[in-house]
């Protein structure tokens, strides 16, 4: 498997504290059966700005080092949107933000209140600039997990959805299950990330949703969400019916 949404950086956001615990974090994904991980530290948020790109680089090197060459670490972000963001990538040509793993695919966190520009609005403007947009957790995104239009107009202007594996297995509570449930019925689902952020609480496990779509969506499905639509964000490939 390969996780696209996991904090194991040290010390750059709410992610692990110290280079150990990353480290450890990274073997827990490994013996749980995600051979990379897209590593997305908090971008623009109002507590974590990252705003310089070669940090986080060199953050996500050390941890490499100590790793050797199993798990794989590639360098992303979770950038947070706000009304400046499209300013921005038209400014510099995405220079200050982390796409995934290289590629045009980035991953987008909204805030807790409803943007000004319709989210739905906003993934046209950058599937336009040619970006594809990841739509991060939508299921613990309120004002969007109780829209349901939103969310399909979301799909329908380009984006796609990525969902947290603790999400479908009931681990972020009743409303976010529901909502994964809702959204992968209607094969509205992308990609499942973990969101992982520290050993215990928040560990950087898979393989729980990976069993709980299998069975419920079918194998192929898990497949295609854990494996296969990951690793064309890491080709920069396209994902078959979406974006
Ligand atoms: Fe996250």
């Amino acid at each position: 498997m390969i996780d696209i949404h996991v904090h194991v950086l040290p010390g750059v956001d709410d992610g692990p504290r110290t280079l150990e615990e990353g480290v450890a974090m990274c073997r827990l994904a490994a013996a749980d059966g995600v051979e990379t991980l897209v590593v997305t530290p908090h971008q623009r948020h109002e507590l974590w700005a990252n705003e310089e790109p070669a940090a986080l680089t060199a953050a996500c090197s050390a941890v490499q080092e100590r790793l050797g060459g199993a798990p794989r670490l590639l360098l992303g972000a979770e950038i947070r949107v706000d009304g400046d963001l499209l300013d921005l990538l038209a400014g510099d040509g995405g220079r200050s933000v982390v796409p995934l793993a290289g590629s045009h695919y980035l991953l987008l966190e909204f805030p807790p209140f409803p943007t000004r520009l319709p989210p739905s609005e906003l993934a046209q403007e950058l599937a336009i600039a040619g970006w594809r947009p990841i739509v991060a957790h939508p299921e613990r995104i309120p004002w969007l997990a109780e829209d349901p239009a939103a969310l399909e107009a979301l799909v329908a202007a380009g984006a796609l959805l990525q969902v947290t594996g603790s999400s479908v297995t009931g681990g972020m509570g009743r409303g976010a299950a529901e909502c994964c449930e809702w959204l992968l019925d209607r094969q509205l689902v992308h990609f499942i990330g973990s969101d992982g952020h520290n050993l215990h609480a928040r560990p950087p496990l898979l393989s729980p949703a990976f069993r709980a779509v299998a069975a419920g969506w079918g194998e192929g499905t898990a497949q295609r969400l854990l494996c296969e639509n990951p690793a064309r964000v890491v080709a920069d490939a396209a994902i078959p019916g979406g974006g």
